[in-house]
């Protein structure tokens, strides 16, 4: 039995911390029924600590996250701060800072959850996304050259190493083994090599390393046809590796088809020995919702299940993962802010109860 945990929890702006409180109670009571320990540390990151102290992190903000043995994030997203600051700082600077460099997103169409894709049921919409997340277009590799002329030239560079690619696509691997798909072990790698001639590498990077998994199908999708494919044949799908870029598409996507951004929850891991990994809902900060007691917490508890998974409790992530399900399946009488039937702290009771 591991000793205490430590966690950091940055709720972030709007419905942020409202969600991320749910997920705290969530963690909180199958800590202790499972007997497990956690030290929680609240950061007031966000956009209110950005207007009054002109950052939205302190300067040792990565050197804190450090310490802990992983961090639940509400959301990012302030009406008073341009967008862009925010996201640059909150997320891509720790999912770059730690190296995060898998970003894991479940699809799981959970049983009670309505999907915008007609007949498709739980047993269609079941696929993961592993998504590369420290580079592509994400590396700020760019400018401008005459900015605000009529000559102005803008430039942003996709890069992709070996290693990037490469750990990606063995995570993604492994992934596949673990999950043992009774549908049939499959791996699909989304990338555009028709177009994007450095997503050769992502190809040949995959064949090579695919050669270590024979017990695992191997197959390609050129990104707007795996789009086409999501939403006609989701049951289609079991992993899926690709570029940061795309899976920043993709997943959205996904995540409409899974019950929207109330549901969908992403892990932005680093797997390696002594990596800290940080999980988040993927909804927004739905300011217009703050403080109303509307907004959906099923992302951020789904976040914890992630979250428990990945500090290797499997067992309790699993019943967070079936109380989450009891609670979609029999009350909730949609995934909608503000058409729930519950308030966002009933919700997180009602998964506490199902424990
Ligand atoms: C996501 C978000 C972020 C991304 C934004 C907010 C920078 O869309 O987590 O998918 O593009 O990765
Ligand atoms: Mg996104």
């Amino acid at each position: 039995m591991a000793g205490t945990r430590k966690l950091a929890v940055i709720g972030g702006d709007g419905t942020g911390p409202e969600v991320a409180a749910e997920g705290l109670k969530v963690l909180e009571t199958i800590a202790k029924s499972e007997g497990m320990k956690f030290d929680v540390t609240q950061l007031d990151w966000g956009g209110d600590r950005y207007l009054k102290a002109g950052a939205a992190l302190p300067d040792d903000g990565l050197d804190q996250l450090r310490k802990f043995d992983a961090i639940l994030l509400g959301a990012v997203g302030h009406p008073d701060v341009k967008p862009g600051i925010l996201e640059r700082k909150l997320l891509l600077d720790v999912r770059f800072g730690l190296d995060q460099y898998i970003n894991l997103r479940p699809v799981k169409l959970f049983p009670g959850v309505e999907t915008p894709i007609k007949d498709k049921k739980p047993e269609d919409i079941d696929f993961i996304v592993v998504r590369e997340n420290t580079e592509d277009l994400y590396c700020g590799a760019g400018g401008f050259m005459h900015k605000g002329t009529p000559n102005e030239v803008a430039t942003q560079t996709a890069i992709y190493t070996r290693k990037g690619c490469e750990r990606a696509i063995r995570y993604a691997f492994e992934l596949c083994r673990k999950r043992n798909n009774p549908k049939g072990k499959k791996l699909t790698l989304v990338a555009k090599t028709n177009v994007i001639l450095s997503h050769d590498l992502w190809w040949r990077t995959f064949q090579e390393v695919g050669a270590e998994y024979p017990d695992i199908e191997k197959d390609y999708n050129h990104v707007d046809a795996c789009c086409m494919w999501i939403v006609k044949n989701p049951e289609f799908y079991d992993v899926i590796v690709t570029t940061n870029m795309f899976g920043d598409i993709i997943t959205d996507l996904s995540g409409i088809i899974q019950g929207g951004m109330g549901v969908a929850a992403g892990g932005n891991i680093n797997p390696d020995k002594g990596g800290v990994s940080m999980f988040e809902p993927m909804g927004g900060s739905a300011p217009k919702y703050t403080g109303t007691g509307k907004i959906n917490p099923i992302a951020a508890i789904n976040a914890v299940s992630m979250m428990l998974d990945q500090l290797g409790e499997a067992k309790a992530g699993k019943r967070v993962m079936d109380a989450i399900q009891k609670v979609t399946g029999t009350k909730m009488k949609s995934q909608a802010a503000g058409k729930m039937g519950y308030t966002t702290t009933e919700i997180g009771d009602l998964v506490c109860e199902a424990l």
